[in-house]
């Protein structure tokens, strides 16, 4: 049999080709460091690990929830983006629940591009922005990240030819796997940069309250890097992080109402939406104590130092990261 052409572009899977490298050295009783994945080694917080016992035990919750999720879910999400920048959000037509922001970002470019079209993606990236770039039959244009630009792509660098065929450009900050943080100013210039050239300006933004440094943060919000404010544009969010939630698989999607409908569309015809429990236990983090987000921010604050001053003993100097998240498996 012969599989989609499509598939090619995708023969190459980080994540796999670490597993097997892995599986190789503890095969061969290797002392192993893991650092190949971002995913929380904390417990799950018990208010919300709660919410879930509750949604199990109440079969109204075990139906296919169809269209884009609850109403409270879209209002909690809504409210939390409120509060955090100051913008209001219409929870109708604006938010999106996501099943991760790895599924919400892998399903944009079907709603955005046509066969052909280009998407201007950071390099490096997280590998559903690409991923979702070469399934939707489109072309990706890298912008390299490099130290001496603060690791912001030269936008001027872009050839016009390829803008002239570039329909969306996803940033992610703060940056895995850099730890860049980007300033407000240089948001602010994306912005400019996609309004004239016509593109769709996504923020995967799964790191956005990891935030070390208090000079890195939004001024009066603790732990809040800066941001795509303007609505018109589309943020990708995720409990996976922060709530320590990545294996229950629910995030959102803020933005144009126009996007959040074409996206809508799209999973209409590949997913049912996640478990309403589920939706409840991410209702449950979003509005419960931010108490466990400062504690996760303050071990892993914690765990960046004891590991950058293991490395510069041994005469590894590596600058210190203001972001991200920090798991030693
Ligand atoms: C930049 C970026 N986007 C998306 C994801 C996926 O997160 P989720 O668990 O929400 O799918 C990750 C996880 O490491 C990430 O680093």
């Amino acid at each position: 049999m012969q599989c989609s052409k499509r598939l090619e572009p995708l023969s190459f899977n980080v994540f796999a080709d670490m597993d097997r490298a892995k599986a190789k050295a503890k095969a061969a009783r290797q002392k192993l460091i893991d650092l190949s994945l971002g995913s929380s080694d904390l417990p799950t917080p018990p208010h919300v690990l709660e919410a879930i016992a509750q949604s199990l035990q109440d079969s109204t919750t075990h139906g296919y929830l169809l269209f884009h999720g609850t109403q409270t879910f879209r209002q909690a999400v809504a409210e939390w983006y409120t509060d955090k920048f100051g913008i209001p959000v219409d929870p109708e037509t604006e938010v999106l629940p996501l099943i991760g922001s790895q599924e919400g970002t892998a399903h944009l470019p079907l709603a955005v591009l046509n066969p052909g079209d280009f998407a201007l993606l950071q390099e490096p990236s997280y590998p559903s922005h690409s991923g979702g770039v070469y399934l939707a039959g489109g072309q990706v244009y890298p912008m390299p990240l490099l130290a001496e630009n603060g690791f912001w792509p030269v936008l001027a660098e872009i050839p016009q030819p390829v803008l002239a065929q570039a329909k969306m450009m996803v940033l992610s900050y703060p940056h895995n796997p850099t730890t860049a943080i980007a300033p407000l100013s240089s948001f602010q210039e994306a912005v400019v940069f996609c309004q004239k050239h016509n593109l769709v300006l996504v923020h995967d933004a799964p790191y956005l309250d990891l935030v070390f440094d208090t000079s890195s943060q939004v001024p009066g919000k603790p732990s809040i890097a800066p941001s795509i404010f303007q609505k018109c544009f589309y943020r990708i969010f995720t409990l996976s992080k922060s709530d320590r939630m990545s294996g229950f698989r629910v995030g959102y999607a803020i933005g144009n109402a126009q996007l959040i409908q074409a996206l809508r569309q799209v999973k209409a015809c590949i997913d049912f939406n996640q478990y309403r429990g589920i939706l409840k236990v991410a209702i449950a983090a979003l509005t419960g104590p931010q108490q466990i987000v400062r504690e996760t921010v303050d071990i892993f604050r914690q765990r960046r130092d004891v590991f950058v001053e293991e490395l510069n003993q041994i005469d590894w100097p590596v600058p210190t990261p203001s972001a991200t998240i920090v798991c030693l498996g």
